[in-house]
């Protein structure tokens, strides 16, 4: 039952919630007992599923790194299911390659959406869940930003400036009740940035031997969202099967 899930009275905004994590999120989020607002630029996938979970989903098309969007999804929030109290910031672009050949608007558009999105997504929530009387940010990272990975530096430096960005709005917001971890995700299996299956060699830095699955990641949301986590924040919260630790 949807009211004896560990997010009962949740209203979770999950962005990039058309595909890959974002949309396992939802699922799971949803079955713990939250409602949530899915958010994409994919508008047929997000609404599909969106109109399979029911009820206590609802879908805005959203572009993270548009603020008049930001807006209209915290609107359209309010006027659904009341002022949320959890956000995911999950939506992200992803391409790699020599850090010193990349495209510069390429470069640009990333950190767009990677940085500028997450930032605007906590500057525009933090009222609501003032109003809320508190709430949960879970911001994605990822184990690129916390190593110098080859191939990875414009992708990285993204996801390093999200810790910064973590710790720093966990001071920040803090004193209202708001608090803002990290997740740092190792390799996702059946996710748009995860690529083909690993071969042997990666898969032997991985002292579990093995990818992650979407949902392990939704039960470390799940935490993080729920009251169960009401004393962490600012925190990094690496789901790598021990792949940093090298
Ligand atoms: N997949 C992995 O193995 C992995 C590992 C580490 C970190 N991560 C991080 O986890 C998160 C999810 O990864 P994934 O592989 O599930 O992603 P994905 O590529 O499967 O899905 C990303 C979603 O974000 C949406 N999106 C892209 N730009 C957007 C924008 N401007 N506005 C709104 N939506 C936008 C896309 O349409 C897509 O639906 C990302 O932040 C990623 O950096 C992923």
């Amino acid at each position: 039952m949807a009211s004896t899930g560990k997010l009962h009275g949740k209203i979770a905004i999950i962005t990039g919630a058309a595909q890959g994590m974002g949309a396992e999120h939802a699922r799971v989020f949803v079955a713990e007992g939250a409602r949530v607002v899915l958010t994409d630029l994919q508008e047929q996938a997000g609404q599909a599923l969106a109109t399979e979970l029911g009820a206590s989903a609802l879908f805005v098309r959203h572009d993270v790194s548009k603020a008049q969007d930001w807006d209209a999804v915290i609107a359209a929030t309010r006027a659904a299911f009341g002022p949320a109290n959890v956000l995911i910031n999950n939506a992200a672009m992803y391409f790699i390659g020599p850090v010193d050949e990349a495209d510069p608007e390429r470069v640009r558009k990333l950190l767009d959406v990677n940085v500028f999105g997450s930032w605007l997504g906590i500057s525009r929530i933090a009222p609501m869940m003032r109003e809320a009387g508190g709430g949960s940010i879970i911001n994605l990272s990822s184990l690129a930003g916390m190593r110098g990975i080859p191939w990875h530096g414009i992708y990285g430096t993204s996801k390093w400036a999200i810790r910064g960005l973590t710790k720093t709005a966990a001071y920040d917001l803090g004193p209202s009740g708001i608090r803002v971890n990290a997740i740092l995700p190792g390799a996702i299996e059946e996710t748009g940035m995860a690529g083909g299956p690993l071969d042997e060699t990666q898969l032997a830095a991985i002292p579990l031997r093995r990818t992650g699955r979407k949902s392990e990641v939704s039960q470390l949301a799940v935490f993080l969202a729920s009251d169960e986590s009401a004393y962490i924040t600012g925190g990094d919260h690496v789901i790598d099967g021990g792949r940093a630790l090298w």
